[in-house]
């Protein structure tokens, strides 16, 4: 048994990893400021022994005792992450300073939960690691995009400088349930449209590509990924390299749900990228890993949890 951190453990992603790593036997130390999170993405963990949930904001220094930390804490949906950009900036570049301090101290191993949004508005398609990006280092989301860019060079800087031992994941699109109802993103805003009835947003003329991964094949991913040898250190791309149109997106939600709502298009914002696949090759080498839950089998499984949330 490991005596596991996760930070950021109330949100979407990381409430599952929670869970996943209590069903492995691990003794699990979430630690969220609950600023998108909530606890009720971890009520059903409460009770369980190896469970522990703790009140925090990463961007000041934490002492505790663990083996192994995952750095998931950081807003992840730009209406989010842009509600307050210098405090996203200092999440990611105070947390991840923060969090490796911790792991030095400690001699624990650490993942970083990085973002497809590093590589911006890529040039190249679909995107392999070895891809430095396209990204606008003065815009509305730069605050996230440089912020994780930022952490990755503290990753490594700490690994080249202090030996530490490292993870790097570069998570593309992922939804399933526990994503917050009203975070902007594309798939629970869709759901969560189609589920009250209303018409569905598009933005741009919905022609613009993004690709999906089911919550349960990322968990799977990160677990392995930390799993490995301490020779890879990253970054690997974990993420559904099918590529699907906004606009099927929104055509199968409403086959799904039923209903009647109709597709409304809306300005694209800015810097918005047009197309975003990952190259998993590596994943698939080294982790021995692919999604395997289908959109439509995901998006089912989500639309389940939105019609709870919302009748409750
Ligand atoms: N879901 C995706 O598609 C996706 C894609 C790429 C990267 N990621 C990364 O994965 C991680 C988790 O994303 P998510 O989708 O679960 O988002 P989320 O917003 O649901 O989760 C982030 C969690 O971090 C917490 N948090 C934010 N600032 C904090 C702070 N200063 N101190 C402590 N806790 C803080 C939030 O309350 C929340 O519980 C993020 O780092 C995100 O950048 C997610």
């Amino acid at each position: 048994m490991s005596r596991v951190l996760v930070t950021g453990g109330a949100g979407f992603l990381g409430s599952h990893l929670c869970e996943r790593l209590l069903r492995d036997g691990h003794d699990v130390l979430c630690v969220d400021n609950f600023f998108t999170g909530s606890k009720r993405n971890v009520a059903q963990l409460l009770n369980h022994p190896y469970f522990e949930l703790m009140r925090h904001d990463v961007t000041f220094p934490l002492y505790v005792e663990v083996d192994r930390i995952y750095n998931l804490a950081c807003p992840a949906s730009p209406v989010h992450y842009q509600h307050d950009p210098v405090q996203t900036t200092k999440t990611s570049v105070h947390g991840a300073i923060n969090m490796l301090g911790l792991a030095k101290r400690v001699k624990a191993r650490i993942l970083q939960a990085s973002t497809s949004e590093v590589y911006g508005d890529p040039e190249i398609h679909p995107q392999t690691e070895g891809y430095w990006g396209k990204v606008n280092p003065i815009g509305i989301r730069s605050c996230y995009d440089e912020g994780k860019r930022c952490a990755e060079t503290l990753f490594f800087d700490y690994h080249r400088q202090h030996r530490l031992d490292i993870k790097v994941v570069r998570i593309f699109n992922t939804y399933g349930p526990h994503m917050h109802p009203n975070d902007g993103r594309v798939v629970s805003n869709f759901i969560v449209q189609a589920l009250r009835g209303e018409d569905i947003t598009l933005y741009g003329d919905g022609s613009q590509t993004r690709s999906f991964c089911y919550v349960d094949d990322l968990i799977e991913a990160m677990v392995r990924m930390m799993d490995t040898d301490a020779t890879l250190t990253g970054p690997v791309n974990i993420g559904n390299p099918r590529e699907f149109t906004i606009r099927e997106l929104a055509e199968k939600v409403i086959a799904l749900v039923g209903g009647r709502s109709r597709l409304i298009y809306q300005p694209l914002p800015a810097d918005d990228p047009r197309q975003r696949q990952p190259d998993i090759s590596l994943a698939r080498e080294r982790l021995g890993w692919e999604p395997k839950i289908g959109l439509d089998d995901g998006l089912q499984r989500t639309i389940a949890y939105f019609r709870q949330l919302l009748e409750a």
